[in-house]
């Protein structure tokens, strides 16, 4: 695990799932009733009164996050965020996936929480590029830490070995020791 950010950003590898957390963020789609890869196995983890739950919501449009319970996960909230399918990238994704991670750390922002983790949204099987989806990523944790003062941790949870070395390698570029 590496710290950025005079150690409020720490970059892990490992199972999003596991993080105990205030909130852990799935990258759900516009359903919210789930779907497969990380989407799949916080489900999974955290049993069905999760999707009970999420059919409550009445789904969330691209950009949106919605927040449950984390219900059988160690992490105390789950914050559904609908990332951008990658088209090229003038279709508004960027714009898109900004949204999703500052709509998340609002909500976590709002209720106190202190600390809140991400997995890579949007660059599995919605195909936004690596690279310019984690700036983002990295950016936008930066200003919720300015924002929401009772926010004193962002986590990122890479889940391949390539991730968290572009992860590493862009925190190093874009934050302070
Ligand atoms: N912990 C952390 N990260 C994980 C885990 C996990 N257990 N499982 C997968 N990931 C990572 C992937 O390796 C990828 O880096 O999460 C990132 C996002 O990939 P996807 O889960 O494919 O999500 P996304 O690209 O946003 O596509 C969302 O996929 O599962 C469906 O219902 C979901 O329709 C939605 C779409």
């Amino acid at each position: 695990m590496r710290r950025f950010e005079a150690g409020r950003v720490e970059i892990v590898k490992g199972d999003i799932t596991r993080l105990a957390v205030g909130a852990i963020v799935n990258a759900a789609n516009e359903s919210l009733l789930g779907g497969g890869g990380v989407d799949g196995a916080i489900h999974r983890a955290a049993g069905p009164e999760l999707l009970a739950e999420c059919r409550l919501l009445g789904g969330a449009r691209t950009g949106q996050a919605k927040i449950t319970g984390g219900h059988r996960l160690p992490a105390r909230h789950v914050i559904h965020a609908v990332g951008p399918v990658w088209r090229g990238g003038t279709a508004g994704e960027p714009a898109q996936l900004a949204s999703c991670y500052r709509e998340s750390l609002r909500l976590a922002g709002e209720r106190g929480l202190a600390d809140i983790a991400f997995p890579a949204i949007s660059t599995g099987v919605y195909g936004y590029p690596l690279e310019p989806a984690t700036r983002i990523a990295l950016a936008e944790g930066k200003a919720g830490l300015a924002r929401w003062t009772a926010l004193a941790r962002v986590v990122y949870c890479c889940f391949s070995e390539r991730d968290l070395e572009v992860y590493e390698r862009l925190a190093a570029e874009l934050l302070g020791p």
